[in-house]
């Protein structure tokens, strides 16, 4: 296993200089696409943004999205992205850099909170269950991580027991009386990666529905 520290200096070097990490491309994530496809536009979380793809295609489907992320270097690269972009997309992101291992999100805050490949250090229940107590009732917590079956074809996380995720281990998290798990999958898919490469990702996708209040 990967000593790796996924502190702020690890991850600010991850984004300087040469073009950083995460999907940088210009495709949002596909289960975001999927999963909240027939949602209603209203506010989101996009918790761990990284330069900003799946909060680019959040705003331009018409959500107001706070984009938060540990790196200056990855908001730095997300701002002039959507600068390129302008109005009105530009103007429904706020980019917050925010450390999630202790940030306390408002509580019942959005109508989404989603988290992509995040790998911090704090242990995982701890966030998960913070970011699950911003879903707004009837609103929706997306959670896309890295499944055990695979290696995502990136050596530096390969095989570090914090990248890696299931789908149940979140829902587990969740109170069943306020609740609904929607997805809760193990998926194989493939990704065309900077360097042209075609690697297989086995992603850990949950979706759950917050109740609302009867
Ligand atoms: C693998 S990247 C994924 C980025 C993006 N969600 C994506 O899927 O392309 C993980 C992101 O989580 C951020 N991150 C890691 N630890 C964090 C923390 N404690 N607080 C906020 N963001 C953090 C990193 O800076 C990085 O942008």
């Amino acid at each position: 296993m990967s000593d790796a520290t996924y502190d702020r200096d690890y991850w600010e070097d991850r984004y300087s200089g040469h073009g950083g990490h995460g999907r940088g491309g210009l495709e949002a994530s596909p289960h975001l696409i999927a999963e909240i496809a027939r949602l209603e536009p209203g506010s989101a979380l996009d918790a761990g943004c990284g330069t900003g793809t799946d909060t680019l295609w959040l705003a331009g489907q018409g959500w107001r999205v706070t984009a938060v992320d540990i790196a200056q270097n990855a908001l730095e690269t997300a701002r002039a992205r959507v600068q390129e972009i302008g109005a009105p997309v530009a103007e429904r992101v706020h980019w917050q850099r925010e450390d999630l291992t202790t940030w306390e999100p408002p509580a019942g805050g959005y109508t989404l909170v989603h988290s992509h490949y995040v790998h911090t250090d704090a242990p995982r229940p701890d966030l998960y269950r913070r970011l699950a107590t911003a879903v707004a009732p009837g609103g929706t917590l997306l959670v896309v991580g890295h499944h055990p079956d695979g290696l995502h074809g990136d050596a530096a996380h390969a095989g570090h027991h914090g990248t890696q995720l299931t789908a149940q281990e979140v829902a587990d998290l969740l109170d069943p009386g306020e609740w609904t798990v929607e997805t809760a999958d193990a998926r194989v898919r493939t990704a065309t990666v900077g360097d042209g490469r075609e690697i297989t990702l086995h992603d850990a996708v949950l979706r759950a529905r917050r109740k609302t209040a009867r």
